[in-house]
């Protein structure tokens, strides 16, 4: 299939879906606290997206049940929100959103304190961001796709924590995955040559313990192997000739 390099129209009219992606982030963002179910998470994040204009992505892609994905604690991501799964004080939640805008994707994630948490878990939270700005320092025509993967477990090393390397980023376009994977651990080869117009959703997953994940009965819900905490930390980006434009913003 290769990576598709979009036009200019093709990369406003993702832009734009990027950025109302985004106010659906803010607005989410603003709900999390204890008593709230994931469920409530999921309807309100469906509700706004299509509220701008929107369709949620993620609502019944390869058979998945909802329009949010809602990850708790050792949840890494695709957790299916449920109105049983009430969230607490000391939680830490992943929000994976998508939405589709005029025909193009947009994929955003972020993590959350719920109430009062550890400074450990706070500590995962910031160190996972910090490797998604230490890879995109690398998100520049000319250097090489696997340059980002190889800063964001750079970045990481220090720390201990486990990167997740059965998951990873890819393009996003006309489809919420395209071509190239886009891994977060070290890799041997470079990698493609990053052009202009590439528009790419790089999301590092860090476990507080091994990287190690399994996916739970229900076929969706990936947690880690050894129940230590995972945060998650997407954006889509552009690449230019120059810094990377943050799309999710
Ligand atoms: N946002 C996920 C990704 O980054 C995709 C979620 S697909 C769903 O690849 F079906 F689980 F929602
Ligand atoms: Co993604």
């Amino acid at each position: 299939m290769g990576i598709i390099i979009k036009t200019e129209e093709q990369i406003n009219l993702i832009r734009e879906s990027c950025r109302l992606l985004a106010i659906v982030h803010r607005e989410l963002g603003e709900l999390i606290r204890p008593g709230i179910s994931t469920r409530e998470i999921d309807i309100k994040g469906d509700q706004l997206i299509r509220k701008l204009g929107g369709v949620p992505n993620f609502l019944h892609y390869q058979g998945y049940p909802a329009s949010i994905c809602v990850s708790v604690n050792d949840e890494v991501v695709h957790g299916i929100p449920s109105k049983r799964r009430i969230l607490q004080e000391g939680d830490i939640v992943s929000l994976d959103a998508g939405m589709i805008y005029k025909g193009y994707h947009s994929d955003q994630a972020r993590t959350h304190a719920v109430g009062q948490i550890s400074p450990e878990a706070q500590k995962l939270i910031d160190v996972t961001r910090e490797s998604f700005f230490a890879g995109i320092k690398m998100a520049r025509a000319g250097n090489h796709l696997f340059d980002i993967s190889n800063a964001i477990a750079a970045y990481v090393k220090p720390f201990g924590y486990g990167i997740v390397r059965d998951l990873v980023g890819h393009g996003v376009g006309t489809k919420l995955h395209e071509d190239p994977q886009i891994p977060n651990y070290q890799q041997k080869r470079r990698g493609p040559k990053l052009r202009p117009g590439m528009t790419l959703a790089v999301e590092p997953m860090i476990n507080m313990g091994r990287g190690d994940v399994e996916w739970l009965e229900d076929n969706w819900t990936v947690v880690t192997q050894d129940g230590s905490l995972s945060a998650h930390y997407e954006n889509t980006i552009l690449i230019t000739e120059g810094e990377p434009e943050i799309l999710t913003v």
